[in-house]
């Protein structure tokens, strides 16, 4: 990868990362079609990173399909598929250092998963050191992780871009995820309720409703009907902090994460 990184800015050429642990869908291509947008050169990163998933969680049955997934890249116009292995990343096993991802980490998904965006930022961090990219583009879906990276690109002074592109949802709502295999169609029409919670709080935002609470409750509402969906959580908040905001403003968010079966999905609008 560095001989590659080294060729292409010998000929002056920008490069954009689009960092992926594969199971390409049309939301992960659509992130190609940014990268492409905005540098010369195209690399993704394909790699299921063991450091970002809790022993109880599903890292051993992520799905893996490497051979469609360098079909679908290569067919979008990615340049470089960049494929480590774990023995590659890791050659220690696991690292001393891993980057902290302070505040952010701690809520929602980092309450739910406690060492989630440790994982993520460490892994993001050495992806960039590795790559040394102009510009690296997250999918708005895992917007918390999006705002955990900005952060860390702040507060550590990466010289990197980060580009957040919008979340793509199947025609029925749902947000694209590589988990969405593992739901039935009955875990799928009860997954969905999610994505309807959170548009019933972007369409009460719209009519005028500004206080969190109401919003929330707007939500809570319809995920607490559902038997067989144990809701996680729902909150507004601010999409760069993820702290939860009392008043909401355009360009807060809410967030929200619900269990079907054994699979967990999470979503979220931008009001
Ligand atoms: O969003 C993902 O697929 C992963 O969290 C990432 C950013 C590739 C880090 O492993």
């Amino acid at each position: 990868m560095r001989h590659v990184v080294a060729d292409v800015r010998a000929k002056g050429q920008s490069i954009a990362l689009v960092p992926t642990m594969g199971a390409l869908h049309e939301g992960h291509l659509t992130l190609i079609d940014e990268a492409k947008n905005v540098a010369d050169v195209v690399v993704m990163s394909i790699f299921v990173n063991p450091l970002q998933f809790a022993p109880s969680e599903d890292f051993a049955r992520y799905p893996r399909t490497l051979d469609e997934d360098a079909k679908l890249a290569s067919e979008r116009g990615v340049d470089f598929l960049f494929t480590p292995t774990k023995e590659d990343v890791y050659p220690e096993h696991a690292p001393v250092v891993f980057v902290h991802p302070g505040s952010i980490g701690k809520e929602w998904e980092g309450a739910v998963r406690p060492h989630h965006f440790e994982g993520v930022l460490t892994i993001v961090a050495k992806l960039f050191n590795i790559v040394m990219p102009d510009v690296a583009v997250f999918g708005q879906k895992d917007l918390q992780q999006a705002a955990a990276v900005k952060a860390m690109v702040r507060d550590l002074n990466f010289p990197v871009g980060i580009l957040v592109a919008p979340i793509v949802r199947d025609p029925d709502g749902l947000a694209m995820s590589s988990r969405n295999r593992y739901l039935s169609p009955r875990d799928r029409e009860l997954g969905l309720i999610l994505s309807r919670a959170l548009f019933a709080m972007r369409d009460a935002f719209a009519k005028g409703e500004r206080r969190a609470s109401a919003l929330e409750a707007t939500g809570w509402r319809m995920l607490e009907r559902v038997v067989g969906l144990t809701p996680r959580y729902l909150a507004a908040v601010n999409a760069d902090t993820f702290q939860r905001v009392n008043n909401v403003r355009h360009g807060d968010a809410a967030v929200g994460a619900v269990r079907v079966g054994e699979t967990k999905l999470i979503d979220n609008i931008i009001f």
